[in-house]
């Protein structure tokens, strides 16, 4: 009967077709079923057990048919599969800090040993702030020099032109304006040139550095970056020097150039860089605040003086990893990454 052809089936699609066969609605169980209703009573209740006795036996038939099938099937597959629980796992690929990241949170490190805060400025920056409080009026030379990246006028009288910072400085003039001296900060950040080559990108990142107390002086700026590049390249062989050089908002000013050596094709900081195949690497502008800056942030300049500097994250970067192309910092290649220890 219909119970030992289902126990009978090689497959599924056999299964499924004996199924609409009998139960489905042109079925011949289901015809059966339907033919209760035009019996007599006597003839349905003698009928009826028997007719759904028939369904509930084909049902289950099915039902237990297609569970053994299936577990053929798993058993054939699981017997075909070489499957090796003692492999060890694929290791899941691992993010890492980015380098220009980690020299920045490097530095905050190390210049909060100092007792340095941290403070931030927006990269959409405006004319005053990026210039003018900086002793750049807007006929300085030193505004062509910036390559700075303007935004288009809003209108007729805007308040101010808004631009791309050029430099993490503007954030000396949102800390001073902002909070009372003594002030010790550094603002670590993004900032844009419009320039590109191998030692240049449109945008890159800047560290400033800012000291505001009283008898502020070169002396204690001297100390202050020779402290932070001794713990930043680990060495406290760092030989510095202090070149005589023009900003509009540090007065005197100096430019900074680190020793280093060249071995096997890498930069080694360290050392003097009068001695034979050393050479001089400029690191960072800086100098003494100068007192037009103090005192349009409303500050006394003849009671507060302070230093400032500002120093490449990307170069310092660089320097201690030995790469050398800026522009791969910012093609996202984790090869290139991975080459200099950062990243899977
Ligand atoms: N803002 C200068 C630059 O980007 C660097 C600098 C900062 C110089 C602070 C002096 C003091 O070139």
């Amino acid at each position: 009967g219909l119970v030992e052809e289902i126990a009978a089936t090689e497959n599924l699609e056999a299964i499924e077709a004996l199924r609409v066969a009998a139960l489905g609605k042109a079925g011949s169980v289901t015809a059966l079923l339907k033919s209760l209703g035009g019996m007599t009573p006597d003839e349905r209740q003698a009928q009826g057990p028997l007719i759904h006795g028939l369904r509930e036996a084909v049902t289950a038939a099915i039902a237990a048919r297609k569970a053994a099938l299936e577990s053929a099937a798993l058993d054939a597959k699981l017997a075909g599969a070489t499957l090796d629980m003692t492999l060890p796992a694929d290791a899941a690929p691992k993010g890492s800090v980015h380098p220009v990241s980690q020299v920045m949170d490097e530095l905050a490190e190390i210049f909060a040993d100092m007792g340095f805060a941290v403070a931030t400025g927006p990269e959409i920056e405006d004319d005053w702030h990026n210039f003018t409080a900086l002793n750049i009026p807007e006929t300085h030379p030193a505004r062509a020099m910036h390559d700075t990246f303007y935004f288009p006028e809003v209108g007729e009288g805007a308040a101010q032109r808004m631009l791309l910072r050029t430099h993490t400085s503007p954030v000396q003039i949102r800390t001073m304006m902002e909070k009372a001296p003594p002030i010790r900060i550094i603002a670590p950040g993004r900032v844009y040139r419009s320039d590109s080559d191998a030692t240049h990108t449109p945008m890159f990142h800047q560290v400033e550095g800012l000291v505001i107390d009283r008898g502020i002086h070169m002396g204690h700026l001297k100390y202050t970056l020779e402290t932070f590049l001794k713990a930043y390249f680990e060495t406290d062989d760092i030989v510095l020097r202090l070149r005589p050089s023009y900003f509009p908002f540090t007065e005197p000013s100096a430019e900074v150039d680190v020793g280093y050596a060249q071995e096997k094709g890498r930069r080694i900081v360290g050392g003097n860089g009068d001695d034979d195949g050393h050479a001089w690497m400029e690191l960072l502008g800086s100098g003494m605040v100068n007192r037009r800056v103090i005192a349009n942030c409303g500050l006394d300049p003849d009671e507060w003086q302070g230093f400032a500097f500002g120093v490449g994250v990307d170069r310092l970067a660089m320097l201690k990893y030995g790469m050398d192309d800026l522009r791969a910092f910012f093609d996202g290649d984790l090869r290139w990454l991975a080459h200099y220890g950062f990243g899977a």
